[in-house]
């Protein structure tokens, strides 16, 4: 990359207007011209900057660029707004010194954008870190927020400021931002109401419609289509380049970044919706009995939907558009409206509510972005104003507007002009006058307290009376008509009474920038923005928290009868301030320039522009910079920044100031028509003395640095080398030390090593000795041992020979002494000995015997037959003795297991045994037949349940018999019952009772001895039971039948025993007969059964088969 270091470098034109040769308006143009068509858009004045509007975008405000001029001194590089904006940042943060930006120029010269470029300028050259960059990025997002609400499309340009804005940037001593202060100048109000032909109302009605969800717009009771609000002007709703959807986003984004809470951004569009339905109002009039016209809401939707918007009741601002009241002392009158007051009273309520609310979002933004910190702070102002405005139709605003810029135009001339002129005299300095035109004049026509436009104006609006534009105009045309800057075709000044060009109702100033005729018509109004009270207090009277806010004047408790300043009063003691504001600051000019007047670029209107140097008083300004001197200062900061540059000065001046200095540039030999000393101040005339100085300063403060740093390092070097002595000296005692014990340890480790060696050899001496000797004492001990040993066992060799020998003494002498005995008792032995043999085998056998018995026992069961054989004949006996015992026992032990039931089982099956057993042929085979009594469940079976009820008593036996019939000898089967009381016969199939007999009438059973079930039932004669006869059964239960029947005989107390009789041939009384029933045993004729035949009248004959 090319590296410039100063402006001459690759120069198009002159860069800087004061090295202009020869200087004359047509060069002047001509090198403005030139560097436009270059798109080199920045010319300087010395330290002013020209601004050139290219209606393009240009790559110089590339990060890069920025870096260029980033800490460059003003003249190096080629000319920027960066240099002018890195020149102020720098004094501010290096020389404490506050400052201000001052951009002038008409209406779409490039204020705006030159105020923000400046910003983003100083926003990315200052410090950074996260609080501030926070800070930076409120500062910066601050702008589209108020674009939004106070910019709008003008004829002149598409985005221009209808608001005076000035914005003091604070920064800490670092220079790092802490916030800002913002103030806003008169907003152009009555653009909410109507608009000039071609122009647009404020951007964020157009940006609300076209940006919004389709919900947020439902809420707002708002419709997308523009045609259907009458504040909104069609013919230039679409502006090319302009997407007011996108921006839309970008301002709600915004406004978020600068703090606004959620709530209040839907506030805020809630008044703006509230301003587009204000508009739709509309009236219509209505004739009164009394003969006035007085006014009616045509349609009242718009008005109620507002209505809701604002929390206001409809009624109550349906009054105050149809009725005004006015207060005075003690007194309320109340007067109708007729239509225009209407309309009138809706405009200026529309105005007011969107003014306020455009001051109450500056507002809210200052809060936003206040520094937070007490402390002391330096001040960066930013001033863009609205530019000089020549319409073709101008009103109270413009003339506001560019009363503002005269103002501006006199500081500027203040600052550098005149002040410029008036140092030189004050401080000596040899100089020719350069004339100029000083625009003081014209400021005092508007602002003189006594007889200024504003002071007449405000005069007439407080004027009792009717009070009127024309009245206004008539009071200017005899007080003004001298004034050479006020024309007027009804002046006392003869001169304009024929000027076609000036109409009746108008009146014309000379500005410095030009003529402007104004139309008085709205003047009066307008200066005194008056809002009837019925309308402030409904707006009070609202539920809406910001629009109550904003009408605080409504507050029917604080009413106040005094007039509120008029408009132009207001406006102009704020602009008193900002003069006064500026005036404490260094001043940095950016004049703006507009090539063109259709907003195009490359095109470069000369006449236009040639009118804008001459009011901007530019070639005044170059000539005033050429003859005079680039830089001066005081003598005191003079010498105490280039004092290194000298050896005398160096370090330090002990006389003054001055002399310092003279003796400083007499060392440098800066050549003697380069500067003069003044008074106070040395002034340089040429920037490149002061390159020069600051260049050799540079090079002075790096030799300067060197020589820190060498001594620096010196001293770091000694220092370091110092300690590393000192170090060196503790690491060597140390490492002695360290060595020293090594070596010790080592000869006392080598020390004990020997000791060891020596001491184990002599304890191995002696260990030997030790062992030799025990090895002796072994020897010796053995030795002795194997001597006792050899003595002991002769010894006992010759004991046991000799207690051999007298134990064979001893038995020869016993068996001697036996055979002495047996020979003399052997006559008695035997007379004892039998007996005692015989008793003691007996003994012995019946030991064996009962232990044998032991082990081959039988089982324990009753019917186990098995028995041990018998050993011997003699204990037959006893065996069969013990075989009954054990018999009995086990009997015994079988029958303690039995219940009661299981006993009476056997008690019957005993009862059984007793009579039938070898007397009955069928007995045998009952045996093994449990008697189970009721065969036929008939308890539990349904079938007898009506048999079981006719029985009274517990049924011991059920079971199906036959009943023999005495004609043919068949059986047919009956069921019978038997209970303790009686016997039953019934019915198998029906279970109908035959025949219930008691049985105490029972006599005697018969039955035969063979191994039939026929049994008869004899009955008592005599007996109501026997009236039918006996009965003959027969039954497969036939035992247990008759053991029960006997069984119970046998345990009623009051009956006699029940005969059994057994025998193969018995009667059986039938009704009158008696019948013999007679048992033959062999084969039947029909196989295996019994069959019983009738033989005659008075003989059964029954065939029984043979029992196997
Ligand atoms: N440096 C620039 N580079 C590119 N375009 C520019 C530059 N300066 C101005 N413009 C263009 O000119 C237009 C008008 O500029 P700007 O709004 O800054 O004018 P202004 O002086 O503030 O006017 P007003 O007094 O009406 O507010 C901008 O919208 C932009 O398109
Ligand atoms: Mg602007």
């Amino acid at each position: 990359m090319e590296v410039k270091t100063s402006l001459l470098d690759n120069m198009i034109g002159v860069g800087d207007m004061v090295l202009l040769e020869p200087l004359s308006e047509d060069s002047f143009l001509e090198n403005l011209r030139n560097r436009f068509d270059h798109n080199e858009i920045y010319t300087y004045i010395g330290s002013v900057v020209i601004s050139m509007n290219p209606y393009r975008s240009l790559p110089i405000y590339t990060p890069d660029k920025v870096e260029e001029y980033r800490n460059r001194n003003f003249y190096e590089l080629s000319p920027h707004i960066y240099a002018l904006a890195d020149e102020a940042y720098r004094s501010l943060r290096d020389q404490d010194k506050d400052q201000c930006i001052l951009i002038t120029g008409e209406s779409g010269a490039g204020k705006t954008e030159a105020s923000k470029l400046v910003m983003s300028y100083v926003a990315a050259v200052c410090g950074k870190g996260q609080e501030v960059n926070k800070v930076k990025e409120q500062l910066l997002q601050s702008n589209p927020v108020l674009e939004a609400f106070g910019n709008a499309k003008t004829v002149r340009n598409d985005n221009s400021s209808r608001f005076g804005k000035y914005m003091d940037i604070e920064f800490d001593f670092k220079g790092d931002p802490l916030g800002g202060v913002i103030s806003n100048y008169l907003l152009e109000k009555s653009r909410v109401v109507k608009q000039p032909r071609g122009e647009r109302n404020f951007h964020v009605f157009y940006q609300l419609l076209s940006g919004a969800s389709d919900d947020t717009l439902k809420k707002l009771k708002l419709n997308r289509d523009l045609s259907k609000y009458n504040y909104l002007s069609l013919d230039s709703a679409a502006v090319n380049g302009l997407d007011d959807a996108a921006n839309f986003r970008t301002v709600r984004n915004a406004m978020q970044i600068v703090g606004f809470m959620e709530d209040e951004v839907q506030s805020v569009l809630e008044l703006v919706a509230a301003v587009l339905k204000l508009g739709n109002i509309e009236f219509k009039p209505e004739s009164r009995c009394n003969g006035t016209d007085e006014s009616r809401i045509k349609d009242k939707n718009d008005l109620k939907e507002m209505c809701e918007l604002l929390g206001i009741e409809q009624s109550v601002l349906e009054r105050a558009f149809s009725y005004r009241t006015v207060e005075a002392k003690l007194e309320k009158v109340s007067t109708t409206l007729n239509v225009a007051q209407a309309y009138y009273a809706r405009d200026a309520l529309a105005k007011n509510l969107y003014s306020r609310l455009f001051s109450w979002l500056v507002t809210r933004i200052n809060e936003s972005i206040k520094a937070q910190t007490k402390s002391r702070h330096k001040v960066m102002g930013v001033l863009d104003i609205y530019g000089f405005e020549i319409f073709e139709d101008n009103s109270f605003e413009q003339f506001i507007i560019n009363y503002c810029n005269e103002k501006l135009q006199q500081i500027f001339i203040e600052l550098t002009l005149r002040e410029e002129q008036e140092e030189y005299v004050r401080e000596g300095i040899e100089w020719t006058n350069i004339e100029y035109f000083n625009n003081a004049i014209i400021c005092d026509l508007i602002e003189n307290h006594q007889n200024g436009i504003l002071a007449m104006l405000d005069e007439e609006c407080l004027r009792p009376g009717t009070v009127t534009d024309e009245t206004f105009l008539d009071k200017l045309n005899t007080i003004c008509a001298e004034h050479q800057h006020f024309e007027s075709r009804l002046s006392k000044n003869s001169k304009f009474l024929t000027d076609h060009s000036l109409p009746h109702n108008c009146f014309r100033i000379q500005h410095y920038a030009g003529k402007v005729l104004y139309r008085v018509e709205g003047f009066v109004d307008k200066n005194n923005d008056l809002l009837y009270r019925d309308l402030s207090q409904a707006m009070y009277k609202a539920t809406h928290s910001l629009i109550k806010q904003l009408f605080p004047e409504g507050n029917p408790g604080k009413v106040n009868l005094k007039r509120p300043p008029t408009a132009g009063f207001q406006f102009k003691a704020s602009v008193g301030t900002l003069m006064r504001n500026l005036q404490t600051k260094n001043p940095n000019y950016i004049r703006c320039i507009k090539p063109n007047d259709k907003k195009a670029s490359h095109i470069f209107t000369e006449s236009l522009v040639r009118h804008q140097a001459r009011y901007l008083g530019l070639m005044e300004n170059v000539r005033v910079r050429r003859a005079g001197y680039a830089f001066r200062q005081t003598y005191e900061p003079c010498l105490e920044r280039y004092k290194m540059l000298c050896k005398r000065t160096w370090p330090h001046w002990r006389g003054p100031a001055r002399e310092g200095v003279e003796v400083l540039m007499a060392d440098l030999q800066v050549p003697a028509d380069e500067f003069s000393y003044g008074r106070s101040k040395i002034f340089i005339r040429n920037p490149r003395t002061l390159f020069f100085l600051e260049e050799r300063r540079r090079q002075c403060l790096q030799d300067l640095a060197s020589l820190i740093q060498k001594i620096y390092r010196g001293w770091k070097c000694r220092s370091q080398f110092l300690l590393l002595k000192k170090s060196q000296i503790v690491v060597a005692a140390w490492y002695r030390r360290y060595a020293q014990q090594k070596k010790y340890q080592k000869i006392k480790s080598a020390t004990t090593v020997v000791q060891s060696y020596t001491r184990g050899w002599q304890a191995r001496k002696l260990l030997r000795e030790l062992k030799y000797q025990k090895r002796c004492e072994e020897a010796v001990t053995t030795i002795a041992a194997f001597w006792h040993g050899t003595q002991a066992r002769r010894e006992l060799r010759r004991l046991k020979e000799e207690a051999r020998r007298k134990h064979a003494v001893a038995v020869i002498w016993a068996y001697w002494q036996g055979l002495k005995v047996r020979r003399e008792y052997r006559k008695f032995f035997r007379a004892n000995a039998g007996k005692k043999i015989y008793e003691f085998t007996i003994q012995r056998i019946m030991q064996k015997y009962f232990l044998g018995l032991k082990s081959t026992m039988p089982s324990m069961s009753p019917i186990d037959k098995n028995w041990p054989a018998r050993p011997y004949i003699f204990l037959d006996g006893v065996h069969t003795a013990l075989r009954r015992i054990f018999h009995l026992w086990r009997c015994k032990k079988y029958r303690s297991q039995f219940t009661e039931e299981k006993k009476a089982v056997y008690e019957e099956k005993l009862e059984a045994s007793e009579i039938f057993k070898d007397k009955k042929a069928l007995y045998p085979s009952s045996v093994s037949q449990p008697f189970k009594g009721d065969y036929l469940e008939i308890s539990k079976n349904p079938k007898y349940q009506k048999l079981n009820s006719a029985v009274d008593e517990k049924v011991l036996l059920a079971d199906v018999v036959n009943k023999i019939n005495r004609a043919n000898g068949k059986g047919t089967a009956r069921i019978f019952l038997l209970t303790k009381k009686s016997f039953v016969l019934a019915d198998q199939k029906t279970g109908q009772v035959k025949a219930s007999v008691p049985l105490p009438d029972l006599t005697s059973v018969s039955v035969s001895t063979q191994s039939d079930g026929f049994f008869a039932l004899r009955l008592k004669e005599g007996s109501a039971s026997a009236i039918k006869g006996d009965f003959l059964l027969s039954s497969e239960h036939l035992i247990e039948i008759i053991t029960k029947i006997h069984r119970i005989g046998a345990t009623a107390a009051d009956r006699e025993q029940l005969n059994i009789d057994i025998s193969d041939e018995f009667l059986v009384q039938f009704k009158q007969d008696k019948v013999c029933v007679k048992f033959i045993e062999g084969a039947p004729k029909n196989g295996n059964s019994v069959s019983c035949k009738r033989k005659n009248n008075r003989l059964l004959e029954v065939s029984v088969p043979t029992s196997p």
